[in-house]
């Protein structure tokens, strides 16, 4: 797939009446086959930009400019699930009825809920209820995910497994994914390119070249978070 290209994108909201600029005139070109992570302070507009890439908001000014053939698909925070399907019904709800039940069935192992496929929201963990989404959003064939903040309700180590799930997807299915995060360890972890989003607009541009599993614990990456952490001007 080729680029998703963004042309000074401007957002504002009305807060007490006064024009309230969240984006100041994005501008940006993302391969929609890699992993690019939106990375800033919450508040700084993360969640507008990915709601104008997905066409759910209009901007007040600019263009995005997407591939041919997208297909895009959204995973939240939370995993807005039935809570009256089943695991497996919440994956393939909307679904034509001829849908591949192969296909269904291998996700539901590419996310280890086969033994769950029947039980219900209420009685998965949080974790498995946020596997149950990506598998829902995957059944989609989407070939572009937005994830907004997606494991930020997790504890450290479902984050983790669910982290390494991603990059799995990734290295089979070859889907795109932009990603929103405040959280740069999940940043230097996943992404192939990060975009640091600040005072309306990005102010850095950070390629991650990596084969194979990182260490984020390695001088490299401990280097490039101190990077991050000085344009973000965290002490
Ligand atoms: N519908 C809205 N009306 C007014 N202000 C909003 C609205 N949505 C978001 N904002 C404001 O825009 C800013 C950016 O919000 P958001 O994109 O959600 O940030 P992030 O996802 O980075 O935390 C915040 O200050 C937020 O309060
Ligand atoms: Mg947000």
């Amino acid at each position: 797939m080729s680029d998703l290209i963004i042309n000074n994108l401007t957002k504002s909201y009305r807060v007490n009446n006064d024009p309230y600029p969240v984006l100041k005139g994005i501008s940006c070109t993302t391969d929609c086959s890699a992993i690019t992570v939106i990375l800033g302070k919450s508040g700084c507009g993360k969640t507008t930009l990915l709601r104008l890439i997905s066409g759910l908001e209009e901007p007040d000014a600019g263009t995005i400019k997407y591939p041919a053939n997208i297909n895009i698909g959204m995973m939240f925070q939370e995993a807005r699930l039935m809570p009256w399907l089943t695991c497996e019904k919440n994956i393939t709800f909307g679904l034509p009825p001829n849908y591949d039940k192969e296909k269904i069935r291998a996700l539901l192992t590419t996310v280890g809920l086969t033994n769950f496929a029947h039980a219900y929201p209420g009685e998965l963990s949080g974790g498995m209820q946020q596997r149950t989404a990506l598998a829902r959003t995957l059944a989609r064939d989407s070939n572009l995910i937005l994830m907004d903040e997606p494991f930020a309700a997790l504890d450290y180590f479902t984050r983790q497994i669910m982290q390494k799930e991603v990059l799995k997807i990734k290295a089979a299915s070859h889907t795109g994914i932009i990603f929103v995060t405040h959280n740069i360890d999940e940043a230097l972890l996943l992404a192939d390119r990060i975009l640091i989003l600040k005072d309306g607009n990005i102010t850095s541009d950070i390629t991650i070249a990596c084969q194979g599993q990182r260490d984020i614990l390695t001088a490299r990456f401990i280097d490039l978070k101190r990077q991050i952490l000085a344009a973000l001007q965290i002490k």
